[in-house]
């Protein structure tokens, strides 16, 4: 059986390298941040927000824990105003949805916040840059979440990007992911 959570890592590594300007717009315990800080190095930036005091937390020590190099900012901040803290081009983010693990089940990333944010990174990332989101459709929130997105995805023309859904076809609540790659001859993005 594939490990989901291995097959996204495996399609951004050919994104991401020493010196990339990333970000984790779910920062939540920090795992994901953590792995792109490692990707990044010292020459590199990791932009990481999450809305929870007990995430910025959880991630500042599992980054002082693992050594991490100081490329990182953990942001206090809903990922939708993303512009007011990213003011350079993106090579590469990821959205994790769904709530804090261990934590109120009840604070969900929301459509509401959750599509414009992801419009706004599709908006400042590099000509082949990309995004990964992870969705969890086995909740309420998480299934309408996963919908809208899809269904505005669907709407993007080809000329600016390609969006892939990968699901597990017969287990229909579990989670899937969507990898957004940019074209590389896209220039429409350079708002930056
Ligand atoms: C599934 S967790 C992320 C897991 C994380 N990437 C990790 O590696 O541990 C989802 C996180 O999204 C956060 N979140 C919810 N709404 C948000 C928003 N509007 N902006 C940024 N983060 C938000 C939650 O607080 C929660 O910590």
């Amino acid at each position: 059986m594939l490990n989901l959570r291995e097959t996204q890592k495996e399609l951004l590594k050919p994104h991401i390298g020493l010196g990339c300007i990333a970000a984790d717009f779910t920062m939540g315990n920090g795992n994901d941040t953590l792995w792109l800080s490692k990707q990044v190095g010292i020459g590199g930036k990791v932009y990481a927000f999450d809305v929870q005091d007990d995430a910025l937390a959880n991630t500042k020590a599992l980054l002082e824990k693992e050594g991490c190099e100081n490329n990182y900012v953990l942001i206090k901040a809903s990922h939708h105003l993303l512009k007011n803290h990213i003011k350079e081009p993106l090579d590469l983010g990821i959205f994790n949805l769904g709530f804090l693990p261990g934590g109120d089940k009840g604070l969900t990333t929301l459509r509401e916040t959750t599509l414009p944010a992801i419009e706004e990174a599709i908006s400042i990332l590099k000509p082949g840059g990309c995004l990964m989101i992870a969705v969890y459709p086995g909740h309420e929130e998480g299934r309408l979440e996963g919908e809208l997105i899809c269904k505005t995805l669907a709407e993007y023309d080809q000329k600016q990007l390609s969006a892939y859904r990968f699901n597990v076809l017969n287990a229909p609540t579990s989670p899937y992911f969507i990898f957004i790659e940019i074209n590389k001859k896209y220039r429409g993005g350079d708002k930056i």
